[in-house]
């Protein structure tokens, strides 16, 4: 809840705080004053957990204002989002085929978001979603050493020797890979899980990894990316960063250096 004083409809002396929730509801892209005040009367609309009222006034920037449920984006802020992918989701913006987008999983009407990153279609797991520009730069930038951890199902029990590869470096085809983490974390019936944390991001690069060393990848999950986990979420579930898990992010990104 926020401190913030809600105004509902100012009489005599008091100075009106804020603007009218219609308008700012409005400016969002919402729908039109009127069909935004339809949507109050309604009931759909929230400011701070409670039912708004004709009239209200409010502080889109102090205050928690959701329709149906959803929070209303404000121009010229920064969302920023943790999404589990599930399989089958591409992580574009725009897909000619038509397929499921990661960008669906959390609509946020008037806000383009993007993904930092992505992961391939039948990866699942952590994405981060927002729409500010220099965090995207910051953690897709090569020379920005983030850790991101993989689980990986493959194909056959991998040796010691092959795990070593794993983590001193594969070769590809435009080189060879960064040293990287790699351990079995358990045998099942048709092969092993692994955990991979790697801190460069080529294309398929856990694919093309452990395919390179004779594992092929059944099933593919990222877990963490930083300090960041999937705890709490089932796959197609978000929840917003708190502000201070953005900052960490920043400052840890700035602090990278190769
Ligand atoms: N490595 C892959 O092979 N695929 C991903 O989506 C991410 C990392």
């Amino acid at each position: 809840m926020s401190n913030y004083q809600v105004t509902r409809g100012l009489t005599g002396g008091d100075r009106a705080v804020g603007e009218r929730l219609h308008k700012v509801l409005a400016r969002a892209g919402i729908g039109s004053r009127r069909a935004c005040e339809e949507l109050i009367r309604a009931g759909r609309v929230l400011v701070d957990g409670e039912p708004a009222c004709i009239g209200m006034q409010v502080e889109p920037e102090q205050q928690d204002i959701c329709v149906d449920g959803q929070r209303v984006p404000l121009a010229g802020q920064n969302y920023y989002y943790l999404v589990y992918k599930p399989k089958g989701y591409v992580s574009t913006v725009r897909d000619p085929q038509g397929r499921p987008k990661v960008t669906d999983l959390v609509p946020l009407p008037g806000v383009r978001l993007f993904p930092i990153g992505r992961l391939d279609l039948q990866t699942s797991g952590l994405l981060l979603l927002t729409n500010d520009g220099e965090l995207t730069f910051l953690l897709t930038h090569p020379k920005h050493d983030i850790w991101k951890t993989y689980q990986a199902v493959v194909e056959g029990i991998p040796s010691t020797e092959d795990v070593a590869r794993l983590q001193q470096g594969v070769d590809l085809p435009e080189g060879r890979t960064a040293p990287a983490k790699a351990k079995v974390l358990k045998t099942l019936p048709d092969g092993v899980l692994l955990e991979i944390a790697l801190q460069e991001g080529k294309k398929r690069q856990v694919r093309r990894m452990c395919e390179e060393v004779g594992h092929p990848v059944i099933a593919l999950r990222r877990t963490s990316l930083a300090f960041l986990t999937l705890d709490g979420l089932r796959p197609g579930q978000y929840r917003q960063l708190a502000p201070e898990e953005v900052r960490s992010l920043k400052e840890m990104a700035h602090g990278c250096k190769r």
